[in-house]
């Protein structure tokens, strides 16, 4: 036993910058509580540096130090010796001499950990499994759990996966990951395999401490370069440094590689050569990569190749990659995200619906595949929207593999600028029950393989992490990342539960602290979608450009066939087989029934199934559009709240999170009102229904900016319209020369904050400066596109949206309030509105 005066020396608000994410191993501060003194050594029972029984060794000796300020040493034989961390295989256990009688049975990957006396048993089924077991370990101890127990751990599911959409060449203003939002690659630069690889290595660290197993490495709209001789050495590289965690490699395929980098007139799956050229590309890649997990495969999507091109089938294209790399015991993943956008004519055709392409594409090839073959199937059957319902194909596919895609990057959620904490929605998915043949099905029973006897089965995880020390951006974004893992090792733990765990693990045991970051983040989704896009409309993010800001008229006339059909009268996708697209036939008959009537559909998916007048009744009385209304204020005021809650933390974790979180907090909060007038005003505009409470086109504190007395500055129309406050703007007269708009209050004296909403273009970086009776009350730049990491904007719209508050601003009447902007390159300082707002009022 020793003394808590050891940590003395640890200040509780360290500056940190994520890079550690969960893994932190922060001191405890009730450590001498520990049971019965702690173990004395170490015993890994493997000493090959390769292995995860060694990191697991390593780990402990680590995460003990920084726990608990003791330092063990690492022995690797004599496994029965007293007051030790044994850790090994079960089978080495064994060898040794270790009795295994109590272990019950364990699946690949699984563990069993005994915590009595002194005597701590890390066991794995696996060398793999030693090493979750070790890491499970810690996180009790680092959150405080010091008691004596025993148990068994096995994952739901052989598939944890993770997909990193990274490109070789860096390309865009957000970097070379598509849909990333944490900076570049941490594997590639400049059209190469990185030398270092540390950062790769510190990912498998974070993975394999929540149980993932393997990662592609590249984007699934895959590039043949990645086969190149000088590539392969490289992703051997990259395997090299995951191979101490058990995270094993993956790669995504370029379906005509053949053609394109093989100099083959054809990628016919079918074809000798063809087949031929891929054998030896996969035989080339196990002998750098004899673990290599196996291929993940992208085909007649979105514009890239696939077997369509000879008249072959997905079955075929799938069963080449699986049998290439079959003796391998590799797996090909093959993505369901399969549609035809260029058939689709909205104008036409009110039976056009994207959302019924994979249904069609795959269920008449159900039985055809590999045994390993997995296909991987988004929850949702359009693109990880806000809500949908779980993707049919989960029930049409009995003998098939399949592994569901969840998406930890918030491509439509908010683009880790907004915390929305989505394990919530993903409970929405795999809790669901689908009833196939009139028998429980819940998602999650059928990925895991469970429901319909599959061989394979689980989680494929966009997770898309950057340079970032932060990895996603953004701190908070990291429990999404922390809860796929748990959820897809063990998909009935709670959300709540997993905030919390994460929460002790990465801003420390204060239940105040754990409290509000769990309040935050239980509330975020619900208040995301509420002022995005509810009842199931879909997010109403920009669909032409970024997926970030509001733009609802986008989402009608696109040719992806993303679609709400919003006319002057009416709202919703009619997805009913009666008079519509017929949709929700895809489902088993219990839940198409459901869903087909109007009556039974929940309401927070009815315009996903039915087209609706806006005056139509939900089940809570209100109508469509004043639920709109309602929603968007309930959760842009649900946002506001958000800022004080982390505000009461203060002092409680280190100041580098609090702030960089503050920050982004407030930019999101403003971005709320920026989503809530957006989408309020393009309803209120299409229906010509007013708001029953007032609020919607009447915005009493705010003064125009076009609307003020302009010097260098001209008035801007903004398209659409319902992306500027009265639907104008300013701009500077020239790129050169600064503007000034000023007006003279006419306000009750007193003490109000200063909001002013500008536009943050993608590139430049205008200046603002307001003042008061020419005493200057704050100023800032448009340089988001460098510190968010949102996909920014060229355009004055909802993207490039922003509100700066300045607080507690005091004010006279007939004060002159002014703003100086100086124009950047191609941003032109651009201004919306200034509201002033009583202390305690936010619109
Ligand atoms: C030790 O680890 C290496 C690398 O993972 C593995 O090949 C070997 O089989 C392990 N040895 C034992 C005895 O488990
Ligand atoms: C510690 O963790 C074990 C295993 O999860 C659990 O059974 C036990 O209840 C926990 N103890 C405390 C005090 O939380
Ligand atoms: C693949 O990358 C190369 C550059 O390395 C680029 O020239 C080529 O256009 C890319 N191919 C595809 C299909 O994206
Ligand atoms: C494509 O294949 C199908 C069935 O194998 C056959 O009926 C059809 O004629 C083929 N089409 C073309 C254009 O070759
Ligand atoms: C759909 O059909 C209409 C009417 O023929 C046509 O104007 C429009 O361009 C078509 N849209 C697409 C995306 O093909
Ligand atoms: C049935 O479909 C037609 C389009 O074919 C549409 O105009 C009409 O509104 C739909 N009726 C109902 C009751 O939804
Ligand atoms: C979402 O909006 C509904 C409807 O106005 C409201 O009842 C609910 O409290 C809101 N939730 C959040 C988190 O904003
Ligand atoms: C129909 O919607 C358009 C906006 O798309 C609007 O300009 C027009 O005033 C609306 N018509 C009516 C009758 O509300
Ligand atoms: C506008 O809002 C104010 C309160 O801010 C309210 O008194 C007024 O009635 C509203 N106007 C309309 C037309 O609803
Ligand atoms: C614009 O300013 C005029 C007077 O300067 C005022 O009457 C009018 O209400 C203002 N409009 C807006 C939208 O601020
Ligand atoms: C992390 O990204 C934020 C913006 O997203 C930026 O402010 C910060 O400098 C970045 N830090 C590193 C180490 O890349
Ligand atoms: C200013 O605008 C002109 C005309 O649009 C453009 O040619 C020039 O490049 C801009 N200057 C800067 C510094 O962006």
């Amino acid at each position: 036993m020793f003394s808590f005066l050891f940590f003395a020396s640890f200040g509780l608000v360290a500056a940190e910058n994520g890079l550690d994410g969960w893994l932190r191993y922060a001191p405890l501060p009730s450590a001498d509580s520990y049971h019965d003194g702690i173990p004395s050594k170490i015993v890994a029972l493997n000493d090959t540096k390769i292995s995860p029984v060694y990191t697991a060794g390593q780990e402990l000796q680590q995460g003990i130090s920084g726990i608990f300020g003791k330092e063990l040493d690492v022995q690797y034989d004599d496994c029965t010796s007293f007051s030790s961390i044994v850790v090994g295989t079960v089978e080495e256990y064994s060898n040794g001499g270790g009795e295994t009688d109590d272990i019950p049975e364990l699946e690949a990957d699984g563990f069993y950990l005994s915590v009595d006396g002194d005597s701590v048993k890390i066991l794995g089924q696996n060398e793999r499994g030693a090493l979750y077991g070790a890491f499970e370990y810690l996180s009790l101890l680092a959150q405080g759990n010091t008691s004596e127990f025993s148990y068994a751990s096995n994952p739901s599911a052989p598939i944890r996966w993770i997909n990193q959409w990274d490109n070789l060449v860096s390309g865009g203003t957000h970097g070379s990951v598509e849909r990333g939002y944490g900076g570049p690659s941490i594997f590639y630069k400049d059209g190469y395999i990185k030398e270092d690889q540390t950062r790769a290595a510190q990912y498998a660290r974070l993975l394999a401490s929540i149980g993932v197993n393997a990662v592609v490495v590249n984007n699934v709209n895959a590039n043949a370069s990645f086969l190149t001789e000088a590539n392969m050495d490289g992703l051997k590289r990259i395997a090299d440094v995951f191979r101490p965690y058990g995270v094993q490699l993956g790669l995504s395929l370029f379906f005509a590689s053949p053609k394109d980098l093989g100099g083959l007139d054809t990628f016919d799956p079918l074809d000798e050569s063809v087949v031929e050229w891929w054998h030896d590309v996969t035989d080339k890649l196990y002998r750098r990569i004899p673990d290599m997990a196996g291929y993940l495969v992208k085909a007649n999507s979105e514009g890239q190749p696939g077997p369509f091109t000879y008249n072959r089938t997905l079955a075929d294209a799938a069963n080449l990659f699986a049998k290439t790399v079959k003796p391998y015991g590799g797996v090909c993943m093959f993505r369901a995200f399969v549609y035809d956008h260029t058939t689709l004519n909205q104008t036409l055709d009110w039976k056009a619906d994207r959302a019924n392409a994979a249904v069609e594409f795959f269920k008449e090839l159900d039985g055809q595949f590999m045994d390993n073959v997995v296909v991987q199937i988004k929850y949702g059957p359009i693109d990880f929207q806000v809500r949908e319902p779980v993707s049919p194909l989960f029930a049409n596919l009995l003998e098939t593999n399949t592994a569901i895609e969840l998406q930890i990057t918030q491509e439509y959620l908010g683009q880790q600028a907004h915390v929305v904490y989505l394990p919530p929605l993903w409970k929405t998915i795999l809790d669901f029950d689908l009833r196939v043949e009139g028998q429980p099905s819940l998602t999650r029973e059928i990925v895991s393989g469970a429901r319909f006897k599959r061989p394979l089965g689980g989680y494929a995880g966009v997770a898309n992490v950057g340079t970032n020390t932060t990895w996603l951006g953004s701190h908070l974004a990291m429990s999404n990342l922390y809860a796929y893992g748990r959820l897809a090792w063990d998909p009935t733990h709670s959300s709540e539960r997993l905030v919390q765990d994460w929460t002790r693990l990465t801003f420390g045991l204060d239940s105040s602290v754990v409290d509000t970051i769990t309040q935050l983040s239980l509330e975020s989704w619900p208040a995301y979608e509420n002022y995005t896009g509810n009842l199931g409309i879909q997010t109403l993010t920009d669909i032409l450009f970024g997926h970030y800001g509001p733009n609802p008229a986008s989402q009608d006339g696109n040719p992806w066939g993303q679609w709400t059909r919003a006319d002057n009268d009416s709202i919703g996708m009619d997805r009913t087989v009666w008079n519509g697209t017929g949709f929700a036939g895809q489902y088993p008959a219990e839940v198409a029934a459901m869903y087909e009537d109007i009556e039974t559909t929940p309401d927070d998916l009815l315009l996903w199934f039915h087209h609706v007048p806006y005056t139509q009744r939900l089940k809570s009385g209100k109508t469509v559009i004043q639920h709109f209304y309602d929603a968007h204020y309930a959760g842009s005021a649900t946002a506001q709240t958000f800022v004080s809650l982390w505000e009461s933390l203060k002092g409680k974790i280190d100041d580098q999170r609090y702030e960089e979180q503050l920050f982004r907090l407030k930019y999101q909060a403003g971005h709320s009102l920026v989503w809530r007038d957006a989408v309020n005003g393009f309803y209120h505009s299409l229906s010509g229904i007013a708001d029953e409470k007032g609020r919607v086109g009447n915005y009493s504190w705010r003064i125009e900016a076009e609307n003020m007395t302009l010097e260098g500055y001209e008035p801007y129309s903004v398209h659409p319209p319902s992306m500027a406050s009265e639907t104008r703007a300013i701009v500077t007269s020239s790129n050169s020369t600064q503007g000034t708009a000023s007006a003279v209050l006419s306000v009750k004296p007193g003490t109000y904050n200063l909001a002013v909403n500008y536009f943050d273009l993608a590139i430049g970086r205008s200046k603002w400066e307001v003042f008061l009776n020419e005493e200057s009350v704050g100023s800032w730049e448009g340089d988001s596109e460098y510190v968010l990491g949102h996909a920014p904007s060229f355009y004055l719209d909802g993207t490039s949206a922003t509100r700066i508050t300045f607080e507690n601003v005091e004010v006279g009447n007939g004060d002159l309030l002014k703003i100086v902007g100086v124009p950047d390159g191609e941003e032109p300082a651009p201004l919306d509105y200034v509201s002033l707002l009583p202390v305690g009022i936010v619109d």
